[in-house]
């Protein structure tokens, strides 16, 4: 496919003046990918968070771009469109990948799980609230793909019964996902508690603490006014 599908959403953009080009553009239409116009969309069925969804949508939308525009789940971000940034992460088929570079389509007959849906059933309660009790997290923009990295990290672990993965391990972990506001430290923080407390003293309700009893809208209310963690989390470290 041409990467040009990617970067000229909008043929405004495009510098392929004239004749169709090679990429397919010419101005003032989409990109020609497939012959007939009608064979630019495609019907999907998928899963998502647990309900099923059948959608029409154009071959190039991403899927990020789908879960937002189309089913309003807005927790995953759009950054850098290019697979840098992290924001738009979400889970496919159990697997974290970034949604800016998988394109609807691909999805047909798969189960994606975006932070909303992680949220609701509780899975991810307890980091959410380590975040917020130790400031990790400002504007919230980078939030919900840590989080989704975090506790695949934390998941993998468990089930493999591993140790709690070093301050190292974490940061690798997560270097996929850029933070421009807490500095690392503080998520790094949040992040090895729960491993911690996870993975030091499993019990039923390990990863699963405070299940329905953080909803996300308290991350945005609660975080502004909290104490900055004893280890000074914020400000000490632009990397992971
Ligand atoms: S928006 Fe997908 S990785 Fe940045
Ligand atoms: S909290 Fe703002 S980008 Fe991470």
């Amino acid at each position: 496919m041409c990467l040009n599908l990617h970067f000229f959403r909008d043929i405004s953009f495009c510098q392929h003046a004239g004749a169709p080009a090679a990429c397919g553009f010419a101005p003032g239409r989409s990109a020609d990918i497939s012959g007939s116009k009608t064979e630019h969309f495609r019907s999907i069925a998928l899963t998502v968070n647990g309900e099923e969804v059948r959608e029409t949508v154009e071959a190039r939308t991403s899927l990020v771009d789908f879960l937002r525009d189309r089913l309003g789940l807005t927790g995953s971000h759009v950054g850098c469109e290019q697979g840098a940034c992290g924001a738009c992460t979400v889970r496919l088929d159990g697997v974290t990948v970034r949604g800016c570079l998988v394109l609807a389509v691909q999805c047909a007959g798969s189960r994606v799980e975006t932070i909303e849906g992680v949220s609701d059933t509780g899975e991810i309660a307890d980091l959410q609230e380590a975040f917020v009790r130790r400031n990790a997290l400002q504007c919230g923009f980078c939030t919900p793909g840590m989080l989704l990295a975090a506790q695949e990290l934390l998941a993998s672990r468990e089930h493999a019964g591993g140790d709690v993965p070093s301050r190292d391990e974490i940061r690798a972990l997560l270097s996929g996902s850029y933070c421009r506001c807490t500095g690392y430290q503080a998520i790094v923080d949040a992040v090895e508690a729960v491993a911690r407390m996870r993975l030091c003293s499993p019990s039923p309700s390990s990863g699963r603490a405070g299940v329905g009893s953080f909803p996300r809208q308290e991350l945005a209310a609660r975080a502004p006014t909290l104490p900055s963690p004893a280890s000074g989390g914020g400000k000490e470290e632009r990397t992971p």
